[in-house]
């Protein structure tokens, strides 16, 4: 290579080459080389500094997964050697490597031990799967590709928060977690060991913070705030756990030979519920008047007594020593300051501080944790609520709700990490935040200039583990989302393209099959879910791109199992049911399904067909739309257009429409029902759209599949109280916009 490696990495990614190996985060530089591939054998030499973790970390996956030992040597032969050296200071940018692959060997250069880590992350997903495995499998050759890479991240903080309070997730759980933000080259583990769930980590001088506080009685698996106890006399079952001080300590070892540092967070003043289990003397001494249901605290750290800020510099001096991060994260989130009002020892606090109100003492608060933390070397950092009352002078702000209070934050001259709720709450599902939105993330708003934007540190995805009670669930949350931030965070922002991303992102379900790692895998996508037939209908997915595993399917309403049909093409139908679409994966592990509902239609109706519904008007309260069968209506009439017409009052009243479709071409038929409130469709028996329950005016859309003919249609509806409102649209097949469905209706003249 003769271009400056710094030059490049400062440059778009390069497009993609035809066969280019799939590398996730994309590397900034990744050229396809014209010589044969380099294979590993026994014979390989590893020639490294000895306490190189990038070279230890190879040894241990070509060990592992390969079965070879390599042996070191202090200089490499004429072939068959990997070679990691030191650049030169300045010419590669932090964390960053080049790998240079030739028939020959690997030359690794590395700008820091990070840069070696995640060269071989890189080698890593140059060799085949089967390095994943943990016992050597049939693979026996273990080439690598010649190709040119050169790489460094976008940024330097990559992070992946896990909530282990609300669930907990035992040690060896967690160095998976570490391995999996190493295999995406993200370098930050947020590890939230406190919230209103439980106390997660061993406190030598205050024991009852895990005696009390990492035991909470009554909630298990299924999340329910209000009913969090820590009283053991309660009877219910117990759940919970925490890290001992030699656990942390070798995780702390394991992440940092991982290029992953570990940010501990020790939230406060709120969200610490088991504190004041253990030691209930720390919290305000009043509970405030107002009703404090659905509220997340029983109480939070009183910010008036010192004997709080003893017991937090004592926590804090212990956390410390066990991590060696420059920042410590302090929470800072969501505290229910009506505590603070109605204490005697916050509001003397207050007047003797000269501070104006709640927020100022919050922003006291965090100033005094802060100016700790400096005192011993450290940097704070919390949530975007420590900016309330004014900023600490060296704090550090993790922005969540939205990007705003990050924005102020940089302005304001403090460093920040972007993790809004938006693009970074692994969390949500994975269907409301997708992998191609998260994709669509950048921490660098367009609101700072080049200045500001230096003080965005990077971005962070979080795992809040309120309805996350399994590692299999954390894996199936973070997996392929993942893939998407870290790349996100790594690769330059210029060239991306999503289809891309998704191309190469089909790489890694093998790999996460090998390492027993659980994914979400999509519902497969079909034409539409439900479809009419004559004679027989055929039913098929529309091919998705390089989707790992297979389709399977079942036609009695089961989910698909590993053991289910599988699916190699149409399926024919000739009866009423129900056909249902799963990915399973090699594990065997099944993703999200998808129905199709089919039913055979009778083409032969009443001969003297005329425009227009029949409608049935009906009085009643409902939260649903009523069962039909069973009322009586007020009022018949026929009308040509689904509306509200032919209601008699405002409120409290239903609509039932009923006709037949006239469908001139064989083809799929698209949907929109609005309503307010609730409101289905159903043609020839199925339900095409359902927007039932009482809501604002909402569109539902959904399709049906119909052969040439005049098929029954109906609409529900019904009006509780308040605003309401009602409209059908179709789209016909070769149409080229939807348009109101009246003219497509017809009913039996008499
Ligand atoms: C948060 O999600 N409450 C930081
Ligand atoms: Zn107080």
């Amino acid at each position: 290579m003769n271009v400056c490696p710094l030059l490049l990495a400062l440059l778009p990614t390069t497009p993609a080459q035809p066969g280019a190996p799939a590398i996730l985060p994309k590397p900034v530089h990744l050229a396809v080389g014209a010589g044969s591939p380099f294979e590993i054998t026994r014979n390989t030499v590893l020639v490294a500094p000895s306490d190189l973790e990038g070279a230890r970390l190879l040894q241990t996956m070509l060990a592992t997964g390969a079965g070879l030992h390599l042996p070191t040597a202090h200089r490499t032969n004429s072939h068959g050697w990997i070679r990691f050296q030191k650049a030169p200071a300045g010419t590669i940018k932090a964390e960053g490597y080049t790998l240079h692959v030739t028939h020959d060997g690997i030359a690794v250069h590395y700008a820091d031990q990070g840069g070696s880590v995640n060269a071989v992350e890189t080698l890593r997903q140059l060799l085949p799967p089967a390095i994943e495995a943990s016992h050597p499998s049939g693979t026996s050759h273990w080439t690598v590709p010649a190709v040119d890479v050169e790489d460094a991240p976008r940024f330097p903080w990559r992070g992946m928060h896990l909530d282990v309070s609300r669930h907990f997730f035992p040690a060896a759980f967690i160095k998976k977690y570490i391995d999996y933000l190493a295999l995406m080259k993200m370098n930050v583990f947020h590890w939230h060991l406190v919230d209103d769930g439980g106390w997660r980590l061993q406190i030598d001088k205050y024991p009852k913070l895990t005696e009390v506080g990492a035991w909470r009685y009554g909630i298990t698996t299924d999340w329910d705030q209000s009913r969090l106890r820590f009283d053991p006399s309660s009877g219910l079952p117990k759940y919970g756990g925490f890290y001992t001080k030699a656990e942390v300590r070798d995780i702390v070892k394991y992440a940092a030979a991982r290029n992953v540092t570990i940010v501990p967070e020790i939230e406060m003043p709120g969200h610490a519920m088991p504190v004041f289990a253990a030691y209930p003397e720390l919290g305000c001494k009043n509970q405030p008047k107002a009703d404090l249901t659905g509220q997340p605290d029983t109480n939070v750290y009183c910010a008036g007594s010192e004997s709080t800020y003893r017991f937090i510099e004592n926590v804090l001096d212990e956390v410390m020593a066990l991590f060696p991060s420059k920042w410590i994260h302090i929470g800072g989130d969501e505290v229910d300051k009506r505590f603070w009002k109605a204490c005697p020892v916050c509001q003397d606090r207050i007047k003797k501080e000269g501070l104006k109100n709640e927020e100022e003492l919050q922003s006291y608060f965090v100033r005094r944790i802060d100016k700790y933390l400096a005192s011993k070397g450290r940097r704070l950092i919390g949530w975007d609520e420590i900016l309330e009352g004014g900023l600490a002078k060296g704090a550090t702000v993790m922005s969540w709700r939205g990007i705003d209070g990050g924005i102020a934050a940089a302005k304001a001259g403090h460093d920040v990490v972007m993790s809004p709720t938006s693009h970074a709450y692994f969390d949500a599902s994975n269907t409301s935040q997708t992998t191609e939105h998260v994709y669509t993330f950048d921490p660098v708003p367009p609101a700072l200039n080049a200045t500001e934007a230096k003080h965005v540190l990077g971005g962070q995805a979080n795992v809040w583990t309120e309805w996350i009670p399994t590692t299999q669930r954390v894996e199936y949350m973070i997996f392929p989302r993942i893939a998407a931030m870290s790349e996100v965070l790594w690769s330059p922002k210029e060239g991306r393209d999503v289809n891309e991303f998704l191309s190469r992102l089909s790489s890694i379900y093998e790999r996460l099959d090998r390492l027993g790692a659980n994914y979400y895998l999509p519902a497969p996508r079909v034409k539409t879910n439900a479809l009419l037939f004559i004679d027989h209908a055929q039913v098929s997915v529309i091919e998705e791109k390089k989707m790992p595993g297979s389709i399977r399917y079942t036609l009695d309403g089961s989910a698909p199992t590993a053991k289910s049909k599988l699916y190699a093409g149409p399926i024919t139908i000739d009866r009423k049911g129900t056909v249902t679409f799963a990915f399973v994966n090699q594990a065997g592990h099944a993703g999200s399904t998808t129905t199709v509902e089919c039913a055979p239609s009778d083409p032969g109706v009443p001969s003297n067909l005329i425009r227009g519904w029949n409608v049935a008007y009906y009085e009643g309260s409902w939260t649903q739309t009523p069962d039909y069968s069973k009322l009586t209506p007020i009022k018949e009439a026929v009308s040509t257009t689904v509306d509200l017409a032919q209601r008699a009052r405002e409120d409290n009243f239903a609509l039932h429409f009923a006709g037949y479709f006239k469908a001139g071409t064989e083809g799929l038929y698209r949907f929109a029902l609005t309503s307010d409130d609730g409101s289905w469709l159903k043609i020839g028996g199925l339900s095409v759209v359902n927007n039932d329950g009482t809501h604002p005016p909402t569109t539902r859309e959904g399709s049906i599949w119909l052969p040439r003919g005049f098929f029954p249609i109906e609409v529900g509806y019904f009006q509780a109280a308040e605003a309401k409102s009602l409209s059908l649209s179709v789209q016909a097949p070769g149409a080229n916009s939807i348009g109101p469905a009246d003219p497509f209706i017809l009913h039996a003249g008499s």
